[in-house]
């Protein structure tokens, strides 16, 4: 893929003449010898494919030809683009969530680990995306509003099975997507798996944590609630060595919890910003709705366990 390229102008400004005064080239240097000398540019002739290896790979022109703005707004374009980057972003994380998973599941703690590590670094990035919407004052944001309709990010079905694999299930939320065969079959599949963290509690548990059974035989379609146990197995685990694999794994999740936190207060704080008071484009109460779901804790234990060690 990197071989030098006869039609690179960068090589043919080295084999063009000299101009007056300038230093001649050494008597070695031809046009053969300065086409391989290091380093190389990237080859310009794509042979007879109608298309590049990068195009096959990343399909950049298929990503970049989704864009369909409803207004003439110039001020849409980033916050459709700014919504499209975030849902890849739940893409990646859910594949992420979903690797460590499956590897709990066999015992493997280091794909878990590397999983959820890599996770937090995309959540920081995810959440650093709010930059361009940040600070929308309700004028901007009215100039592309009403073109949204019930456009809203709570159909979205990713950010679904986000919370489903944190734990947070809801059948309901399936209902937005009836109409939408292949979502609503991936939802419910992630409805009725278990979560990351009724993965995490089923280790805790082969290690000889005393995770009570009607906490790991529930049914895992239904939303987590809290358990005093389970509080007090994390309580234990934060007492003992802090160099402990399980105190490392209670941490890596801690960090995507608050760093879901951080997303939603985020999200919560734009809206705050963009619209005050006004009914959500989803026909929610809008911020007072965000707000009672950004109290939410995501593996409400390993915060409360804190208390006790
Ligand atoms: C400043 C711009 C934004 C405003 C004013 C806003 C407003 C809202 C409101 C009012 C809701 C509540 C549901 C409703 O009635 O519509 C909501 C939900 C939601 N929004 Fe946004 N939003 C913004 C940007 C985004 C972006 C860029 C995303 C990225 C995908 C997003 C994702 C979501 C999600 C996932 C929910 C559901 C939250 C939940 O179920 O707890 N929003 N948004």
């Amino acid at each position: 893929m990197s071989q030098p390229s006869p039609n690179d102008p960068a090589h043919s400004a080295s084999t063009g003449p000299i101009e007056p005064g300038a230093p001649a080239e050494p008597e070695h240097a031809s046009a053969d010898s300065a086409e391989q000398d290091p380093p190389f540019s990237p080859d310009l002739s794509i042979g007879s494919r109608t298309t590049t290896p990068y195009e096959d790979y990343v399909q950049a022109d298929v990503l970049t030809h989704l864009q369909h703005p409803l207004s003439d707004d110039p001020g849409e374009m980033v916050f459709l683009v700014t919504t499209q980057v975030m849902e890849l972003w739940f893409t990646v994380i859910v594949h992420e969530w979903h690797t460590a998973a499956e590897a709990l599941r066999r015992d493997d703690l280091t794909v878990a680990m590397d999983a959820l590590h890599r996770s937090t670094y995309e959540l920081e990035a995810l959440n650093a995306a709010w930059k361009p919407l940040a600070r929308l004052t309700p004028a901007q944001f009215n100039a592309y509003r009403s073109a949204l309709g019930e456009g809203s990010g709570f159909q979205s079905a990713m950010y679904r099975r986000m919370e489903f694999l944190l734990g947070e299930k809801s059948a309901s939320m399936l209902v937005p997507h009836r109409g939408a065969p292949r979502e609503h079959a991936e939802l419910e599949k992630a409805l009725q798996e278990p979560s990351l963290w009724d993965e995490v509690l089923r280790l805790l548990a082969r290690r000889g944590h005393a995770v009570p059974d009607a906490v790991l035989r529930r049914d895992p379609a239904l939303r987590y609630e809290p358990d005093p146990a389970v509080e007090a197995v994390w309580a234990e685990i934060y007492a003992g060595s802090q160099e402990a694999e399980l105190v490392r794994l209670g941490e890596a999740l801690t960090d995507v919890a608050e760093l879901v936190w951080r997303w939603r207060n985020d999200h919560l704080v734009a809206t705050r910003r963009a619209m005050g008071a006004k009914m959500g484009t989803g026909g929610s109460a809008g911020v007072a709705w965000l707000e009672k779901r950004a109290r939410k804790n995501v593996f409400p234990e390993l915060w409360t366990a804190r208390s006790h060690v």
